[in-house]
């Protein structure tokens, strides 16, 4: 809980043009919050991340890639390798994103592969996971999450534990179709994930952010649970204005939780 995560994935929205904008005015919305405390971050698409880089360049802003593959160079048409990543100033790594894992069908033992790709070459690896409104069904979210878990982040030793951060992102809670998890269920899914960490690592400190249709009316609540360190959003701030109104609605409340938690 040292720091408030916020952050959104841009998907496959907003050219150069439009990501510079939208940067440009976030930068300065937000510059009085302190990286310090605030752990903000945008992960455009790939052609964008360059010119990203520069305008991100002194400020408090994180940029990340939507994606990586685990090899520096070889015969894998239509991917970018760390080695290429590096050559940009880039922070995350966003691995195992729902859209990743169900419409480009990538597979845990893949995606760990990328996160042990992703630490060796000192980027942060973001690895999202969450389960399917069939497995919530069939009672065994927790099963799934678990398993994410283990798979996702094995061979990660605990010196490497400061370059990881989970997403959960419940696969129907994601994108316009989506609808939002409960603060309590979501809570309660964060505990399991904390709790999975614990028994890998022996400690947990990796921050667990919340996903899935995050708004403007549900963000206090989710920000106020003991479990969700942060907030990874979709399109409810894909605009700089919308994006800078739900940070100043939950920065209190975060930092009032720390507070609490810390004198408890
Ligand atoms: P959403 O996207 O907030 O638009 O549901 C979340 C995500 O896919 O990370």
């Amino acid at each position: 809980m040292k720091k408030l995560y916020f952050g959104s994935n841009l998907k496959m929205y907003k050219t150069i043009d439009q990501t510079s904008q939208y940067l440009e005015k976030l930068m300065d919305l937000t510059r009085d919050f302190s990286s310090e405390d605030v752990e903000l971050f945008i992960i455009p698409s790939f052609t964008a991340l360059d010119a990203a880089s520069k305008i991100l360049k002194d400020s408090n802003i994180s940029l990340g890639a939507q994606n990586m593959h685990w090899m520096d160079e070889g015969q894998f048409t239509g991917e970018i390798s760390p080695v290429m990543l590096k050559e940009i100033d880039i922070k995350i790594i966003e691995i195992g994103h729902s859209e990743r894992r169900h419409v480009f069908n990538e597979k845990d033992d893949d995606l760990n592969k990328k996160v042990l790709a992703a630490v060796q070459n000192d980027f942060t690896a973001l690895l999202c996971i969450g389960e399917t409104e069939d497995e919530k069904e069939a009672g065994i979210a927790d099963e799934t999450l678990r398993i994410q878990l283990k798979k996702g982040l094995k061979g990660i030793e605990t010196h490497q534990l400061s370059k990881i951060m989970v997403a959960y992102e419940p696969v129907w809670a994601i994108g316009v179709s989506g609808k939002p998890a409960s603060s309590e269920y979501a809570n309660e899914k964060h505990a399991v994930i904390h709790q999975t960490l614990f028994e890998l690592f022996g400690e947990n400190q990796i921050p667990i952010l919340y996903g899935g249709s995050v708004n403007a009316q549900n963000a206090e609540s989710l920000i106020c649970q003991r479990y969700i360190d942060g907030l990874f959003v979709g399109r409810a701030v894909w605009e700089a204005d919308s994006f800078y109104a739900i940070l100043k609605q939950v920065y209190p409340l975060w930092k009032a939780k720390k507070e609490e938690y810390l004198h408890a």
